[in-house]
């Protein structure tokens, strides 16, 4: 009797560390420093790179703010099975993504994504965006500030360009209120950039607008 109570006490304990979302972030952190992750990225904030040098320098975008960046399902799907997000090699302008980047098992993925998901700024306020067709954010990002002539978006006629990082699925990928933040806050995420700063060329509305429009796309 005893033996089978604490065997399923056993059972219960492993289905809750095992279920999703029940994953231990320290476990995780051990796997992303086991697989040298932190050779291309850094982890502890803030931005680091104070000249073009330092931008040039690195390997691979920096993931201090990564809880706040991205959704946790694309994640965990994504260090699973990594499909190239900028169009062009990192630090390029002119070589295609390779789309080499390390993938993990599974399991790994889920712990490490749990450890990434702890990666949070408190610059990033919860609940301001919500995904919604915005004409407005749509005229901003088309035609009256030239976002599409930088990134890549969802549609038929146009693709958009190569220089920024892809927003084809931005809506899966970004959390739509990190959107909101980056417009709003770029120097805090990006000190060195090629992005252009938008503070002072749109309104605050403005930038929940086009927050609001790319968090739609998928
Ligand atoms: C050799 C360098 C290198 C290693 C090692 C590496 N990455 Fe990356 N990582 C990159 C580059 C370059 C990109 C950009 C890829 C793209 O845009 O398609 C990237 C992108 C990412 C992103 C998306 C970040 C963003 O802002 O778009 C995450 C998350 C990530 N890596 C996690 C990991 C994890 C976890 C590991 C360890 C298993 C790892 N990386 C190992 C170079 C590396
Ligand atoms: C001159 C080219 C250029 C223009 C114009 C531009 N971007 Fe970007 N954008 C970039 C680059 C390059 C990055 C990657 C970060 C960096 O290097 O600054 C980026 C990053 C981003 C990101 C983060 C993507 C990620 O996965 O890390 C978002 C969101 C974004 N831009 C939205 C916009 C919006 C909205 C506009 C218009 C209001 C815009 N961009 C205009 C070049 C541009």
């Amino acid at each position: 009797m005893r033996r089978a109570i604490v065997a399923s006490l056993a059972a219960a304990i492993l289905l809750v560390a095992t279920a999703p979302g029940w994953a231990d972030p320290t476990a995780g952190k051990k796997t992303f420093e086991a697989n040298k992750c932190q050779d291309c990225h850094y982890t502890n904030g803030p931005a680091k790179e104070r000249t073009i040098a330092d931008q040039l320098a690195k390997k691979g975008p920096e993931l201090w703010y990564a809880g706040s960046k991205f959704q946790k399902a694309w994640l965990a799907k994504w260090l699973q099975d990594p499909k190239p997000i900028r169009p062009l090699k990192y630090n390029s302008l002119t070589d295609k993504n390779p789309g080499d980047h390390p993938k993990l098992a599974a399991g790994d993925a889920d712990t490490v994504t749990e450890y990434l998901m702890t990666l949070t700024v408190k610059e990033v306020k919860a609940g301001v965006i919500k995904p919604r067709k915005n004409p407005k954010g749509r005229l901003i990002f088309m035609k009256k500030m030239p976002c599409s002539g930088c990134h890549q978006f969802p549609g038929t006629k146009f693709t958009g360009g190569m220089a920024g990082p892809s927003l084809v699925d931005a809506g899966e990928r970004l959390n739509p209120d990190w959107i909101f933040a980056y417009l709003q806050n770029t120097k805090l995420f990006k000190p060195v950039r090629m992005m252009p700063i938008f503070e002072g060329l749109l309104s605050e509305t403005d930038m929940k607008s086009v927050a609001q429009y790319v968090a739609t796309f998928k």
